[in-house]
């Protein structure tokens, strides 16, 4: 059995940690004027100041190191070139093909899959085109102004995220909507906007059998069925799925269905046709500047050394707080406001790739790995938890994202949006040791006593990492790259640990268990001598809420 933990170059840096663990960075910045130059990289549209974090040039060296011994090297060549690394349901994981279009020939189980690709992007742009110039037409002769995408998880989180990123590249007379989850309330709130004469919906589920989706697209398909006369599925109801039979089972023709390869996870699909929302929102020529700044960002990955790789630096950096300092949180604060979701697709995107604990040879690891992401917009983040980042014990992580240049007219508001994220990333860094409060407070006229009382309450220790991530601006380009980045820092994470990123069995479980609580909640009383396989707090739950309703 494998164990990291003995690995030579595991225990250099558990050396390495002992030796600088307790030095602040306050202090490296002070004897060093050249470390934000020596610990900052500039890809494309991205720059990545990872200077503020508790590593010198010896700890890249050494992570570095580890990396090596993990084969990190083979492993991305494998990720590109279509062995199957999802070794779980023996796969290969290719949302990079899908937006390396310059490539003629990519085969896979003897099949040339980049004509498919093509193809499939061709009948993207056919059909945002036909819906952005109004040709296409619903049930009643009417253009459609409203778009639903139905889906959840990588099937919503990826078109969400996207379509209200880039919200200032969308069509204008164009709305975009999105139902995820099986609470009526999201549907209500949704089919309340809109005018189903003039609403195509786009039932986005690789899988076509996701409980949420079927249960809302159902209930839809019914409204649209009740409310419009001469209803024709085919006008208002198109499929983005890998399960083609049972999208035509639904009832959805062949020509309405976009398919979805296998080798393609939820996770990682917004560069497949579960990206057709942003598609039709911003148009294919932006939806392929998209692809180009992940393709972008994929070269980058690719060919550069790993002490100048910025995945393979975020990712060894996440790792040397994960598993020597400890920590199992990293939060997500993006300075901007078109980005507010990016946190929950990374919480998808990082959580459900690597929070596991079992090997790829399914040995039990005996480390941490992908720790809790978090996050909020900034500034808002400051008014919340950033007290707990500045004065509490854990340590806690923290991506910057945001754009150095904005459109905006309000050019007053960005600088203090911008000021504010640096400020705060100085803040956790430097923080205010006791003696800098105690002469503030004493300049301020306090007596001795009291400056020195309140100085124990106000000072604040800093040595806070945190990660600066700056787009030029945001962008289809930047945010393709954005993606792209996070996509490999994952992959990364999971080749050092060792675990397969691309399989989410944990999610099974809980979906087998649903059948049996279902059928049980009835809301009527429940008869006291009727036996159930159900748990004493399952079922006495289930009691509560049959007799809740009944009342
Ligand atoms: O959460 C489990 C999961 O399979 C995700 O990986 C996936 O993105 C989501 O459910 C939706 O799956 P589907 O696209 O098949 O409906």
């Amino acid at each position: 059995m494998f164990i990291i933990t003995k690995l030579k170059e595991w225990q250099n840096l558990q050396a390495h940690y002992d030796n600088i663990s307790s030095q602040h960075m306050r202090d490296w910045f002070a004897k060093d004027p050249n470390r934000f130059n020596q610990l900052s990289i500039n890809v494309g549209d991205i720059f990545f100041d990872y200077s503020k974090n508790r590593i010198t040039q010896d700890t890249i060296r050494l992570l570095t190191d580890l990396a090596k011994a993990r084969k990190l090297g083979e492993k991305i060549k494998n990720l590109f070139d279509g062995s199957p690394i999802n070794n779980t349901e023996n796969r290969p994981a290719l949302h990079t093909a899908l937006r390396n279009l310059k490539t003629e020939s990519l085969v896979i189980n003897k099949k040339n899959i980049m004509p498919d690709i093509k193809n499939s992007l061709q009948k993207m742009h056919q059909f945002s085109e036909s819906i952005r110039n109004k040709t296409w037409l619903g049930s009643t002769g009417k253009p459609i102004t409203d778009i639903i995408n139905i889906g959840i998880g990588g099937s919503h989180l990826g078109p969400m995220t996207t379509v209200e990123a880039l919200s200032q590249f969308a069509k204008k007379d164009l709305k975009c909507h999105f139902i995820s989850n099986i609470d009526p309330e999201h549907l209500y709130e949704i089919l309340n906007l809109v005018n189903l004469e003039t609403t195509i919906v786009i039932v986005s589920s690789k899988s076509f059998n996701t409980l949420e989706t079927i249960t809302n697209t159902t209930t839809i398909l019914s409204i649209f069925k009740n409310k419009l006369p001469k209803f024709n599925i085919n006008k208002h109801f198109i499929a983005v799925t890998h399960n083609r039979v049972e999208a035509i089972k639904f009832g959805i023709s062949n020509e309405n269905i976009f398919f979805i390869e296998n080798f393609i996870g939820g996770r990682y699909s917004i560069w497949s046709p579960i990206g057709l929302p942003l598609a039709i929102m911003i148009g294919m020529n932006n939806f392929e500047e998209l692809l180009a700044g992940a393709f972008a960002m994929d070269e980058h990955f690719k060919t550069t050394d790993f002490d100048k790789n910025i995945p393979v630096i975020m990712a060894l950096i996440s790792i040397w707080y994960i598993n020597f300092f400890n920590t199992s949180n990293h939060a997500i604060v993006t300075y901007s406001h078109n980005l507010q979701n990016f946190r929950n697709y990374l919480q998808q995107l990082e959580m459900e790739s690597n929070g596991k604990q079992t090997s790829q040879n399914g040995d039990n690891l005996t480390i941490n790995t992908c720790p809790v992401i978090f996050g909020e917009q900034g500034s808002n983040a400051q008014h919340s938890f950033h007290q707990l980042f500045h004065q509490s014990p854990h340590l806690i992580p923290v991506d910057f994202i945001l754009a150095a240049s904005s459109d905006t007219t309000l050019a007053n508001h960005y600088k203090i949006l911008i000021s504010s994220a640096l400020s705060q990333s100085q803040a956790l860094m430097r923080g205010k040791t006791y003696n800098e409060t105690y002469a503030e407070l004493i300049s301020e006229g306090l007596d001795k006593n009291t400056a020195s009382f309140m100085a124990k309450h106000k000072e604040i220790p800093g040595n806070k990492p945190n990660n600066m991530i700056v787009l030029n601006k945001l962008t289809p380009k930047s945010l393709g790259s954005l993606i792209a980045l996070y996509e490999h820092k994952t992959f990364v994470q999971g080749v050092i640990w060792g675990i397969n990123s691309f399989d989410q069995f944990g999610v099974e479980l809980g979906k087998s268990l649903l059948p049996e609580i279902l059928k049980s909640i009835h809301y009527e009383p429940e008869p006291s001598n009727k036996s159930s396989k159900l748990d004493s707090s399952t079922l006495g739950l289930v009691k509560y809420f049959n007799l809740m309703r009944s009342d």
